[in-house]
């Protein structure tokens, strides 16, 4: 990381945060207010939730999910990591979450593990939602300390109704990857095994 990068991140830290508040009930707003309750002077504060498209591509084809709506492609295109990162030099010395892609697949995005440590540097939390079919042991260990929250898309309760929805999605294999974020959530969070 740059001089500049560390700078950021300390003159932030030095930032008195939060007016006391208990929104315990609520992490998501919880985040989203205490930078906008520490930088508010009057004038429209900088962005403290950041939504980044880091990919338009995907490896399933919802039948809901037109791609000349959404603009998933199975082609791509990917954000480049440095492009990703001059945002993130811009953007997340004030941000505290990050969305990843909700276009495309963000788990399929090609650099998403830098790009997690990036956010994960700058002290943000990510907000991801998934379609759950792919789940590389790396990713998991690198997203999981800083998961503030994660969601899966499934849209049926059986195997059938799901996988006539998500066209090549395994209902079997999405409910292992669920498992897994969940029990290295309880080891790597919670300090559990159970
Ligand atoms: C476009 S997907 C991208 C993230 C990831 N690929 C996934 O499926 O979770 C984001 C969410 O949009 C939903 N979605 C897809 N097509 C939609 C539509 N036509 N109207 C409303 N939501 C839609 C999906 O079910 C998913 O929960
Ligand atoms: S997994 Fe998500 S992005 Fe991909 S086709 Fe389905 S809804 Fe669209």
């Amino acid at each position: 990381m740059t001089e500049q990068h560390d700078a950021a991140v300390s003159a932030r830290d030095r930032v008195p945060v939060g007016d006391g508040a208990d929104r315990t009930d609520d992490p998501m707003a919880a985040w989203s207010c205490e930078k906008t309750a520490a930088t508010f002077d009057g004038n429209l504060p900088p962005p403290t939730w950041v939504n980044i498209e880091t990919t338009r591509f995907c490896n399933l084809a919802c039948r809901m999910c037109i791609p000349a709506l959404s603009g998933t492609t199975k082609e791509g295109p990917h954000l480049d990591l440095d492009r990703f990162r001059r945002y993130a030099e811009q953007i997340f010395p004030y941000a505290e979450v990050l969305q990843p892609s909700v276009s495309g697949e963000p788990m399929l995005t090609r650099g998403f593990a830098e790009m997690v440590e990036t956010a994960a540097s700058y002290g943000l939390k990510i907000d991801m939602v998934t379609n759950g079919t792919i789940l590389s042991d790396r990713l998991l260990e690198t997203m999981t300390p800083h998961l503030g929250r994660i969601t899966f898309s499934i849209d049926g309760a059986t195997k059938e109704t799901f996988e006539a929805v998500r066209i090549d999605a395994n209902f079997d294999q999405v409910l292992r990857n669920v498992r897994r974020w969940v029990a290295a959530a309880q080891t790597i969070l919670c300090g559990s095994t159970k």
